[in-house]
């Protein structure tokens, strides 16, 4: 059965008190949009739908940027939720199969509960996402009567008796695409919010003959997010959630409250995480390689057995390959570096190839940008590069060649050669000693003067 997902991703999300629309806000480096389409790309939609309308161009862009295949309909005004759904009728107007309505701000659906729910279309029209609240407060209530749906009650419009239903609403409804636009035309807005309700078409279906049940799922799922409070508890939920699988995927955290990941990190078995280690998006660690204390990557690769940190910084394109070693106070950017090279103390390399078994001394620099253009550095295999060098890019070492502590290497280096390039010493005798004499005459000089 075709799949089209429509997201609701209109509203403004006014209690984020923020100029980002809400479904921007980020949980574990990613949009929750791009969480709510993740969740829904479980179901390998053929078409997705985005509805937006506070940043629609930010939230389409987004939305694109995660899938380039996602349509964006505008909601101009958001009337409800079921005005919303009905903005998607005319882009979904030649498809045929079933539509599921996701909420952009809900990032937390498994895709095992839409599959359940897809599942359930088999046997009905209509199928809504329920969960059992702790809280009910102000969710959408479900009237049943066995597996059957009656209707949905929104808290505002319910009686007394139906408040006390702990059945609610998660805003997930499934049903066949021509179907739900049919019964969200005919939804009005005569209600306590004046609102269009994408709710009230469990009613209209049942009174039009049409079946409708419940799928449950865990409260957890169906968390939403309204403010920078619950943005907060669902962050930390994300972070606890992922936490528990890396570490049953055979992965090594020594305090696994103090590793944040991001929602795409790969880490392989036998991987060992020290405390304090936080994951930007896009980073893959194989099997066997340790992340030591302190460390901070992102858009990166570290091969088996090798060594981050501690205190290292890896940013976007830093590629290690196998047993190579990135010490402390290192940074590493757009730069690949081969098999059992090693940058060890306070460095950065950017804009480069690092050759296998090269040593890289401490305090050398890449100096990559010229304030205008960015230029590489290519160093080669079984290098020395001497402390404190400075390789003025674009520039080249050759394999098995070596520069002089403190040089400043601004033409290539041709292999086995040795690079100096710094000025030279000179030594003067007795002159320290001279030198602190006349200095410590002339402070009790002006200590007698003042
Ligand atoms: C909705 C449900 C309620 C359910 C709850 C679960 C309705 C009428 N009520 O209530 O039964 O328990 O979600 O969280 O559906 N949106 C648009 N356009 C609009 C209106 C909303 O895109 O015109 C988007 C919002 O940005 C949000 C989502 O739809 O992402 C839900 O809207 P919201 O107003 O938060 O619905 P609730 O009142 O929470
Ligand atoms: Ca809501």
């Amino acid at each position: 059965m075709a799949t089209a997902l429509i997201i609701l991703a209109a509203g403004m999300g006014t209690r984020m008190n923020s100029d980002l629309p809400k479904v921007l806000h980020q949980i574990a480096g990613a949009p929750m949009l791009i969480h709510a389409m993740k969740s829904g790309a479980s179901l390998e939609p053929e078409r997705t739908v985005i509805v937006a309308g506070h940043g629609a161009e930010a939230v389409g862009k987004a939305g694109q940027g995660w899938d380039d295949r996602a349509e964006v309909v505008l909601q101009a005004e958001q009337l409800g939720t079921g005005h919303g759904v009905a903005q998607a009728q005319s882009a979904l107007a030649d498809f045929n199969g079933d539509a599921i309505v996701l909420y952009g701000d809900t990032p937390f659906i498994r895709p095992e509960t839409l599959t359940a729910m897809a599942a359930a279309r088999q046997f009905h029209d209509v199928v809504v996402l329920g969960f059992q609240a702790a809280d009910p407060g102000r969710y959408g209530r479900l009237v049943t009567a066995g597996e059957a749906l009656e209707k949905i009650v929104e808290y505002k419009d319910a009686t007394d008796k139906e408040r006390t239903i702990t059945l609610c609403n998660s805003g997930v409804i499934a049903a066949d695409a021509a179907t739900l636009f049919d019964l969200v035309a005919a939804v009005k807005n005569d209600n306590a919010a004046g609102e269009y309700y994408l709710t009230d078409i469990v009613e209209i279906a049942r009174a039009r003959g049409l079946s409708a049940t419940v799928v449950r799922c865990e409260e957890a799922e169906t968390m939403g997010i309204n403010s920078r409070a619950e943005l907060a508890v669902a962050e930390g939920a994300f972070q606890a959630a992922r936490r528990a699988e890396v570490l049953a995927d055979g992965v090594t955290l020594q305090a696994p409250d103090t590793v944040y990941f991001a929602h795409d990190t790969v880490v392989g078995r036998d991987a060992v995480i020290e405390p304090n280690v936080v994951f930007g998006p896009h980073v893959t660690i194989e099997s066997g390689a340790t992340i030591r204390a302190f460390s901070h990557l992102e858009g990166c690769h570290v091969s088996r057995g090798a060594v981050v940190g501690p205190y290292a910084r890896l940013r976007p394109g830093a590629e290690l390959a196998e047993n190579v070693r990135i010490g402390n106070f290192v940074e590493v950017k757009n730069a690949q570096i081969a098999e059992g090279a090693k940058v060890n103390h306070l460095s950065y390399i950017g804009d480069a190839t690092v050759g296998a078994a090269t040593n890289i001394g401490a305090g050398t620099i890449t100096c990559n940008y010229d304030g205008v253009f960015k230029h590489r550095t290519v160093i080669g295999e079984r290098v020395f590069v001497g402390s404190n060098t400075m390789l003025v890019a674009p520039v080249s070492l050759g394999d098995d060649s070596m520069t002089a502590s403190g040089s400043v290497i601004t033409r290539d280096v041709p292999a086995a050669a040795l690079a100096l390039s710094r000025a030279p010493q000179e030594v003067k005798p007795g002159l320290a000693k001279r030198m602190f004499e006349k200095l410590k005459s002339k402070r009790a000089k002006s200590a007698k003067g003042a």
